[in-house]
Formats: structure tokens, sequence, C-alpha cells
């Protein structure tokens, strides 16, 4: 049994007030959902507050990125340790639009996972192809290229700590979501990836979340297939109403 865990991206949304006001009501509809995690990843400067603000809640706070060395002369970046001291427990890292417009690579990807690890942060790492890469017929390549080097010289122990987010590039911020077949093809094909550079136990175990246009209106169906065991939401994580939504339909989907 896989546990379900939603997580939401905030990217670089909402103020402290709002940042706030969002969590506040969060905490008062989610209050009873049970079993699942329930993560929000809201952009630094916010992580500080609103990890006190979820204090004794049982929702999860994030962060949508870090850096790889614990401190010293790197101006800009947020260390894992300082993740840690402030509360959060998850991370987000190797997300296509830091891929894209950051300069992120697998090997950065790879340190930072690292890192986390090291930190206890479960980190959500990211892997997908674009639009162009689906249409030439590559997308298993780029997903063998994301898993392979991406979890470069990860451990029987630590890959059973990592949870991986398929998320089409194509399908983020479009409104245009994978069809939960697409999502499940290549959410297999990740499980099955796994099955040979660690064992079937490891695969089995290993939670992989879909991300890319989920609402409160295709949640359902993705979650019912076999190998999604989650989600990592973006655009609809921003507002209460559907984001609320979404994990309570995914915590009735029986596993
Ligand atoms: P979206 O973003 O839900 O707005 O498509 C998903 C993501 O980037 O994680």
């Amino acid at each position: 049994m896989r546990k379900t865990i939603i997580a939401g991206n905030w990217k670089m949304y909402k103020t402290l007030r709002e940042g706030q006001e969002l969590v506040i009501a969060l905490r008062r509809e989610l209050y009873q959902i049970e079993d699942i995690d329930i993560v929000v990843c809201p952009p630094y400067t916010l992580l500080a507050y609103l990890a006190d603000a979820l204090e004794t809640s049982n929702i999860l706070i994030g962060a949508q990125d870090v850096y790889w060395q614990d401190e010293g002369a790197f101006t800009g970046e947020v260390s894992p340790v300082m993740l840690k001291d402030i509360g959060c427990k998850f991370v987000i890292i190797g997300h296509s639009e830091r891929r894209q417009y950051f300069g992120e690579t697998n090997e950065s990807v790879n340190n930072k996972l690292k890192a986390a690890l090291r930190h206890n942060l479960t980190p959500i790492v990211c892997v997908g192809e674009t639009l162009s890469q689906r249409e030439s017929g590559k997308t298993f390549k780029v997903l063998d290229d994301h898993i392979e080097n991406g979890l470069k010289d990860i451990t029987d122990i630590d890959i059973l700590k990592i949870v991986i987010a398929y998320e089409p590039v194509w399908a983020i911020g479009t409104g245009k979501n994978a069809t939960p077949q697409q999502a499940q093809e290549a959410q297999k094909y990740i499980r099955d990836l796994l099955r040979k550079m660690y064992n079937n136990d490891i695969a089995d175990t290993v939670r992989i979340q879909y991300g890319g246009s989920v609402k409160p209106e295709n949640i359902t169906e993705l979650m019912s297939q076999p190998d999604v065991d989650g989600a990592l939401v973006g655009g609809a994580s921003l507002q209460i109403e559907t984001f609320a939504e979404i994990v309570k339909k995914a915590a009735e989907v029986k596993k």
C-alpha cells in the first residue's frame, strides 16, 4: 500500500498575508482528512510563518528548491539545514521550470537530492518530457535520462524516502492534462525502471505522483490509475476551493 500524497506547488505566487489566509482556510477545510499526505510548497519568504501556522495540523510544508551545500558564500541560495530548521518536511527538486529557466540539470538534481536526504527532507523529484520530445517519440528516453542520472548513486534505503513526480511539461499550466492512460503509461514505465535499477519491492513501494493541470474535475480518474499515487498541483493549489476539493476527492479513491 502506498500512501497517497497531494502536494500544492504555489510557485511564485502569494504574499505573506495571502498565504496565511490560504493555509488557515485549508486547515479548517481539511482537518478531517486522514491517511494521506497533504503538503503545501509556498515561496521561501512564507515558509517559516506558514510552518508555524500549520503546526499540529495534518498539512505538511515543503520548499520549491534547495541548494546542496549546508552553508557558505552562495548568494541567493537556501540550504537544506535552513529548511529543516524552520520545520520544512518536503522539498521539490528538478521542477521543469527550474530545468527550463534556471539551468537545472540531472547533475544538480542529483546533488540536491543527496543533500535533502542527508537532512531528512523528503524530496519530490520532478521528471517529464516536453511536447516536442513526446511528439518525436522520445518520452521514454527522457524518462530514462531523468531517472537514471537524477537518481544516480541513490541507495536502496534512500530511494524509499523519495517521491517521484511525473510532470509532462506540455501539461503544466496549460489546462491540458495528460489523459489518465498517458499518465499511467509513463508512471508504469518509471516504476519498471525502478524495478531494473533496484528491485520489485522497492519499485512497488516508491510513490509516484502525476503533475500537470490537475483539477477537481480530473483528479478522481487520474488517481484511479494503478501507478498514480498522488498529484503535484500548481494553479489549482492557489485557491482554497479547488485544492481542498482535489485533496478530498483523492482521499476518497481507494487504492
Ligand atoms: P499546474 O502545475 O497544475 O499549474 O499545471 C503543475 C506543476 O508545475 O507542478
